[in-house]
């Protein structure tokens, strides 16, 4: 007989709860026929295949920074913020590989003198940033945290490659967050946070690194570009979000199938979230998805989905919002939050 689980912690110090969110989308579009254009595929291929039929990308210049401190501003205006305590950034794509890039999107924002670091968990860096802004209020270390993810992801896709240069694209996604108590709307609820370093090679940028510096061989020139085994991460994609899901939601004491009234699952294929809802027996209608126009946009996918979910009334106060993701590390997690009534800024 399998023991049972063994109960959570008792959770102490306040609340991390939402109150303002923002989002950034460069104005580049990419087609699937500007992709047809330049590479072996199609676009009857990257509709069925992936859901996506267009996606935003940076022109030339602009960087991850760039499209953070948009996405932190619309965030500090919609929840009426001048001057948090911390700034968290998710990114898989800093601007430089030392030093952090939160600092600099701080001192864009106004911010010079608080905290501000990276985040690093690819395209669950949203969560698990969340988890340390909580982390951050919990312990008292912060009242208010402003939480970015952004990814120019397309800055490190092959062009030529088919395979990665269909799926994924450049945003930027960002909430605040405040002291509160956990029984109020917008305060996040346990989350559950996990990795599986043996798969690490699944989802790479293998030159660049220590690994490849100390080895005194210089980088081959396609060593600084993402790779992507697709096939094999589909599968644990759909597992690991599962899973977690299940886990977060029993947390908070809601069955998947009746009780969620919203799941925003990290936007990496829509077959993929398909998967995952019907895993979870979540229908269609209460699924939350921009993949068609947005793509993969790494860690700014889930607040960019909130974001947008918000503005287009998809997404309303009260909603049971059951979140997920899933990416490179692997890494994967899961959380919950009543919406807030709050509005993008
Ligand atoms: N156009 C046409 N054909 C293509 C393309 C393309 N753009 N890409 C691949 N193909 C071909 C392959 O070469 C293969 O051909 P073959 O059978 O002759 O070898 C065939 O299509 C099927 O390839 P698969 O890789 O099996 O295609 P699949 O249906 O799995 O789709 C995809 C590929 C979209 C990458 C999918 O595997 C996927 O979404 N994987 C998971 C992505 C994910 O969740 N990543 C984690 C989060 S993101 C992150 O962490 C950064």
């Amino acid at each position: 007989m399998t023991a049972p689980a063994p109960a959570a912690p008792a959770r102490t110090g306040p609340a991390a709860v939402i109150c303002g969110i923002g989002s950034y989308l460069p104005p580049d579009v990419v087609t699937n026929d500007d992709l047809v254009a330049r590479l072996d595929t199609s676009d009857e291929w990257i509709r069925t295949r992936t859901g996506i039929a267009t996606r935003h990308v940076v022109s030339p210049g602009t960087a991850t920074s760039e499209l953070a401190v948009e996405a932190g501003r619309r965030a500090l205006e919609s929840a009426g913020v001048d001057r948090p305590d911390a700034l968290v950034l998710a990114t898989t794509t800093p601007d430089r590989l030392c030093p952090a890039t939160a600092p600099e999107v701080a001192a864009r924002l106004g911010l010079t003198g608080i905290a501000a670091f990276d985040v690093s968990a690819v395209c669950t860096g949203f969560l698990y940033g969340l988890a340390t802004a909580e982390g951050l209020i919990a312990a008292g270390l912060a009242e208010r945290v402003l939480l970015i993810a952004a990814d120019a992801f397309t800055t490190i896709i092959d062009p030529l490659d088919r395979g990665t240069s269909v799926i994924f694209a450049d945003a930027a996604g960002a909430v605040m967050l405040r002291a509160g108590t956990y029984d109020e709307p917008g305060a996040v609820g346990r989350t559950v946070l996990g990795s599986d370093g043996t798969l690490s090679d699944l989802i790479e940028v293998p030159g660049g690194g220590s690994r490849q510096r100390s080895s005194g061989v210089a980088a081959a020139p396609d060593d600084g570009w993402f790779r992507m085994r697709g096939r094999e991460t589909y599968r644990h994609a759909v597992n690991r979000m599962a899973s977690a899901s299940r886990q977060a939601a029993a947390a908070a004491r809601w069955r998947t199938e009746s009780d969620v009234d919203r799941l925003a699952a990290h936007q990496a294929n829509a077959r993929i979230l398909r998967s995952v809802a019907e895993e979870l027996g979540i229908t269609a209608a209460r699924q939350l998805s921009n993949i068609e126009h947005v793509g993969n946009t790494g860690a700014a996918s889930i607040p960019v989905l909130l974001a947008q979910s918000v503005s287009e009334g998809a997404l309303l106060p009260g909603h049971r919002v059951l979140l997920t993701a899933f990416g490179g590390g692997l890494a994967w997690g899961a959380t919950t939050v009543v919406w807030p009534d709050v509005k993008p800024g």
